[in-house]
């Protein structure tokens, strides 16, 4: 059995450089299937999703190659091939190799996708946008049959929700379509923009990501790029939990302060004192936390629901009461119970939880059910006394490069243990 053992109550200090964005990265790894030539991605974190993303990649026939963060990607020789189901339950993103499978080779046929359990998560809008591309789409056995016999061709297409993947997929399948395709109410988080400045040194014409209304001018073929993914915006509000917790001040490194609008407000009602420099960000606790009074989950520019967790293991210390509303996902409170087990004092109803702060949280064997779950455990290990004994580290295995060894360097008394 592994898991992250922490010895709690240690103060941060110091900084720490953020990997690359986890969410930038897959979708940009699936964009590569439509490349002609290699392509070299910089700041490419080295995380188990990435490596399930190769994965597909090389069996697929691409050739991947990574040396430290720059992974190169050469989709020259790749063919038409059914990814295994192993290999799409993997991780849920997989289903975003669905739309440039179909834009490049007409028809792909993938098993439903795994991944987080953190609700239903149904790909409906993902499959009537293609279909409204021209894709017939059945299911078979567990398995997705797409084919676009003709090749895929322009749309306008509504979404119902801003969905961060519909998004992504759209993209990828209209680059190379015939015509103008617009996506109206589009998701604007900063990954979507990164993965349409990629999909553009490509060749592409992808116009307004970011905003609500993108709009994708087909063009024949696209070519290699070279590109830096952006940072982790939720690993640097990962590290910025846990300077909260432990009343720490520490300053992140390679890290967009823009993208984090949403988040710091967030930790300067805390009574966080924030200071952005050019790619740095320098954070410092009190001593006391006040609680941020309501945090609703919304899609981007709103607080993201990926940051949810960490930020509630902070306030589980603050003085006061913090109202939480989970809007994008239905069943993202797992870490709830265990933190409960620490000492926390929360009450949830539907998609609601209310925290009221505690002076202290205790150590306690817990388990990371999902990946945003497990970092907020760990955050909330380094403020418990006592021992902390954190499993299920898949889960953040997921989403976080080398998290003990750069918290333990801020200072934390943290350890990976692996037993026989
Ligand atoms: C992405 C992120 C994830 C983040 C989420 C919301 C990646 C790899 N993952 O996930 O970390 O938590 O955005 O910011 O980028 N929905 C539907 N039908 C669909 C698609 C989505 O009902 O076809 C619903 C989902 O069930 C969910 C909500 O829309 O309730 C948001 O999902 P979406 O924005 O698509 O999230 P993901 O792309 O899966």
């Amino acid at each position: 059995m592994e898991y992250i053992e922490i010895c709690g109550g240690k103060k941060l200090s110091g900084s720490v450089a953020l990997h690359g964005a986890k969410n930038s990265a897959l979708p940009i790894l699936a964009a590569c299937v439509l490349a002609g030539e290699k392509c070299v991605l910089e700041n490419c974190p080295n995380l188990t999703d990435v490596t399930a993303s190769l994965k597909i990649l090389e069996y697929l026939g691409c050739r991947t190659h990574r040396e430290d963060d720059v992974v190169e990607v050469d989709a020259s020789s790749i063919s038409p091939r059914d990814i295994p189901d192993e290999l799409m339950h993997e991780m849920r993103s997989s289903i975003v190799f669905l739309g440039p499978m179909l834009a490049r080779f007409k028809k792909v046929c993938v098993a439903m996708p795994g991944g987080c359990e953190i609700g239903l998560r149904p790909i409906d809008l993902h499959l009537s946008a293609l279909k409204k591309m021209g894709a017939d789409i059945s299911s078979e056995g567990g398995r997705l049959i797409c084919t676009a016999q003709s090749g895929l061709h322009s749309a306008r297409i509504t979404l119902d929700f801003p969905s961060v993947g519909a998004t992504e997929n759209i993209m990828l399948a209209a680059v190379t379509a015939s015509g103008k395709s617009t996506v109206v109410n589009a998701a604007r988080e900063p990954e979507i923009k990164d993965l349409a400045d990629f999909l553009n040194s490509m060749g592409a014409d992808v116009r307004g990501a970011g905003e609500s209304v993108i709009e994708i001018y087909g063009v024949e073929r696209l070519g290699g790029a070279h590109h830096r993914i952006i940072p982790d915006r939720i690993a640097a509000a990962t590290y910025m939990a846990c300077a909260a917790v432990t009343g720490s001040n520490i300053t992140l490194e390679r890290v967009n302060c823009a993208d984090l609008d949403p988040i710091i407000p967030v930790f300067e009602k805390m009574g966080c004192d924030i200071g952005c420099g050019d790619d740095c960000l320098h954070f410092a606790a009190p001593k006391l936390l006040i609680s941020p009074g309501e945090i609703r989950t919304m899609p981007y520019p709103g607080f993201p629901t990926d940051a949810q967790a960490v930020v509630m293991a902070a306030c589980c210390v603050c003085y006061g009461t913090t109202v939480f509303t989970e809007n994008i996902f239905e069943s993202r409170y797992k870490h709830v119970g265990e933190l409960i087990r620490m000492g926390a004092k929360i009450k949830t109803e539907n998609r609601v939880a209310v925290v009221s702060g505690v002076s202290n949280l205790y150590g306690a064997d817990v388990v990371s059910r999902d990946l945003r779950g497990g970092a907020c455990l760990i955050t909330a290990g380094l403020k418990a006394k006592g021992i902390t004994r954190v499993t299920g580290l898949h889960h953040i295995d997921r989403g976080y490069e080398n998290i003990e060894e750069n918290l333990a360097s801020l200072g934390a008394q943290i350890k990976r243990v692996r037993n026989e």
